[in-house]
């Protein structure tokens, strides 16, 4: 449509709303209609008529690709969901969400990359550069302090500045600067009491004029209260059409809450956006549909984390092996709500099956054990059967791997936990197994950490896969027997239990989130108020022995540096380490954490190889967000710069004096 082509009042607030459930309004055929669909992890089913889907695939969640620590991996992830998007005709693939995980209980934790910022802002960079890149549109979820399922749409967070900017908006505003996102979604709960829809302090304040963001703003589904407030927040589409819009837009005309200034920013962004998608039609290029299902894989084994190898239990040598638990046969791929993506059971195979395919000689028994009817929460549900006669035999066998885990009606949008631990009456399996072999390997099948206290000892090696999309069991396959080293690290931490972690388990009060915890999130919290945890951000074991050696610090010029090292896999099995730098401002003038992940890089070393790493650092390794200057700031002083294998192992130390930026 041409730029400067009028259009009726009653046609542009026609654009300010969808024109349905998932697509805009085309203006009676002037413009094309923009397809939207869930979600970050694949295409929802339902969005696009069954009788129409073309290769429909189901990718590892965010919070597996959180696990991965791979850049080039979650690439090819943007690319593959890309490739999804344009066979199945649709223009914006609603995600990446990059929500911080603030506390594990989040129903929705499965779909946000991880606890740390920094960390979610440079993979969620990688996604939708990759999707981008492919000619499809992102929408970057959900703006923000959704934290939580609980009441979403009532409970307000209430966030200070410093907190909300160094935490709760950092990865919007890496992502935004990195990687521009053709549109990013408003959040259902109230910020600071005010819907975050119609919150012109988030939207117009923090997310137009301090991140500089200048693409579509599209509501949650339903998070729209008022629209002529909504516009005036500078919020673009309210998503899905209402029958409301029209009546409440007019009024809000007709009281001054809004004019013709407001509607015509909208209507210019959502004809911007309209060009852009119209322009990426035409450079759109599919992946092949194998390769798709390859990233997959890939995604999946670089995203699972080795968490426990006594004695080097795994990689699998054993000739006649037991696999027990029903999650091997139909496993957690996905999670619930709009991010489920329901792919037909015969597309995924067993577990018994795949590892049969790599290991044809191996001798496999298998008993399913226990049966997850449509489990609603955490005890009832699952229905473990009286140990079957075989079983005692399956005991003699050299090695035991049982598969347990959460299912997607546990761990969903709209609910949360109410207990990290797993089913009950799968802990209580746990141990009955683990009485009766020492060489036991538990795997691990969950959206977000999981309290392992009450059999973590009893058992040699423990496997963490997440909800690992639909090649979920080749790679579990391939990392069990070795043909895949696992090479994952925890993106978010694993604590000893619910009541560690910095808001426990308890709700507060009915009205509001208060975030008094600050900026101490995640490991920021652990690490600075020393609490012991189960497994830290960032660990993960490998079967490959990597040596570090020649680390050196260079001020390249004024408040610069250079941190480089050599990385050596002195084992005998290709492998890939996560190097990982941490910054700590000894002399803090304002209460920070301890240490902040400021770089980090996952490279693959043959057996015998090494390589030199470098990072480069500069301002935004030591700032933090001053309220006083209302921006990133440094303060002069003494910082440790520290490179790490996770937040608690520390390799390389070195402090050095920063002067005032
Ligand atoms: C949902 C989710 C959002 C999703 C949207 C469309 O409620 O919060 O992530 O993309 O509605 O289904």
């Amino acid at each position: 449509m041409k730029k400067n082509q009028k259009l009726t009042i009653k046609e542009k607030l026609k654009l300010l709303v969808l024109n349905g459930q998932f697509t805009t309004y085309d203006l009676d055929g002037k413009i094309s209609p923009i397809e939207l669909s869930d979600g970050p992890n694949g295409i929802r089913k339902g969005l696009v008529e069954e009788s129409e889907q073309v290769n429909i695939h189901c990718y590892p969640a965010l919070s597996v690709l959180g696990n991965s620590w791979d850049r080039e991996v979650i690439y090819n992830v943007g690319e593959a969901i890309a490739s999804d998007c344009i066979d199945n005709n649709i223009d914006i693939i609603l995600g990446p969400g990059i929500n911080i995980k603030r506390t594990p209980v989040c129903g929705r934790n499965f779909e946000y990359f991880s606890e740390d910022a920094y960390l979610a802002g440079e993979l969620a960079s990688e996604y939708v550069s990759g999707c981008q890149n492919r000619g499809i549109g992102t929408c970057l979820k959900h703006f923000a302090a959704n934290n939580r399922e609980y009441d979403r749409l009532f409970r307000t967070s209430e966030v200070d500045l410093r907190t909300f900017r160094e935490i709760y908006t950092k990865a919007f505003e890496m992502v935004i600067q990195k990687a521009d996102p053709y549109s990013i979604m408003c959040s259902y709960n109230p910020v600071n009491g005010i819907n975050a829809s119609e919150n012109e302090w988030l939207l117009r304040g923090i997310l137009r004029r301090e991140l500089q963001y200048e693409g579509v703003v599209f509501s949650d589904w339903g998070a729209v209260h008022n629209h002529a407030l909504a516009v005036k927040a500078s919020l673009d589409i309210r998503c899905p059409y209402s029958t409301n819009s029209e009546l409440e837009l007019k009024d809000g005309i007709k009281k001054g809450i809004i004019n013709e200034v407001y509607i015509d920013e909208s209507v210019n962004r959502i004809l911007e956006l309209s060009d852009k998608v119209e322009k990426a039609r035409k450079k759109r290029s599919p992946l092949d549909d194998t390769d798709r299902y390859n990233i997959a894989l890939r995604a999946a084994e670089s995203g699972c984390v080795l968490l426990k190898n006594e004695n080097g239990l795994l990689p699998i040598k054993a000739k006649k092996i037991t696999v027990l638990g029903e999650l091997s046969e139909s496993p957690s791929y996905a999670g619930g709500g709009s991010a489920e993506v329901v792919i037909e059971k015969k597309r995924i195979k067993s577990l018994v099956q795949c590892i049969q395919e790599i290991n044809p000689e191996t001798e496999i028994y298998y008993e399913k054990l226990y049966s997850r009817e449509n489990c609603t929460h955490r005890t009832a549900g699952v229905r473990v059967f009286n140990e079957p006669k075989g079983l005692s035999l399956a005991y003699d066998s050299e090695l035991t791997i049982l598969i347990v885990g959460d299912t997607f009606s546990e761990e969903t949008e709209s609910m949360d936990r109410t207990s990290i631990k797993l089913n009950a009456h799968l802990e209580k399996l746990i141990c009955n197994v683990a009485q009766k072999t020492k060489k036991l390997v538990v795997v691990v099948e969950a959206g977000s950490a999981i309290d392992m206290t009450a059999w973590i000892d009893k058992v040699q090696a423990v496997v963490y896969t997440g909800f690992a999309g639909e090649a979920i069991n080749e790679a579990l396959a391939n990392i069990l027997t070795g043909k895949t080293n696992p090479s994952g690290r925890l993106s978010e931490t694993f604590p000893r239990c619910l009541e560690d972690t910095p808001i426990g388990g308890k709700l507060e009060n009915p009205y509001a989130d208060r975030y008094k915890e600050g900026v101490f999130v995640g490991y920021r919290h652990y690490v600075t108020n020393n609490v012991p945890v189960l497994f830290p951000f960032g660990y993960g074991l490998s079967y490959s022995t990597f040596k570090y050696s020649n680390f050196n610090v260079k001020e390249i010029k004024k408040q610069e540096y250079c941190v480089s090292f050599d990385v050596e896999n002195i084992s005998n099995i290709d492998g890939a380490e996560v190097c990982q730098l941490y910054v700590d401002n000894i002399d803090m003038k304002v209460e920070r954490p301890r240490r902040e992940l400021r770089r980090f890089d996952k490279i693959y070393l043959k057996s015998g190889e090494k390589k030199k790493v470098s990072f480069h650092l500069d301002k935004d390794c030591f700032a933090y967000f001053n309220i006083c200057y209302n921006t990133w700031h440094v303060d002069e002083g003494r910082y440790e710069i520290i490179v790490a294998k996770n937040v608690n192992t520390d390799i390389f130390m070195k402090k050095i004096y920063v002067k005032q930026f």
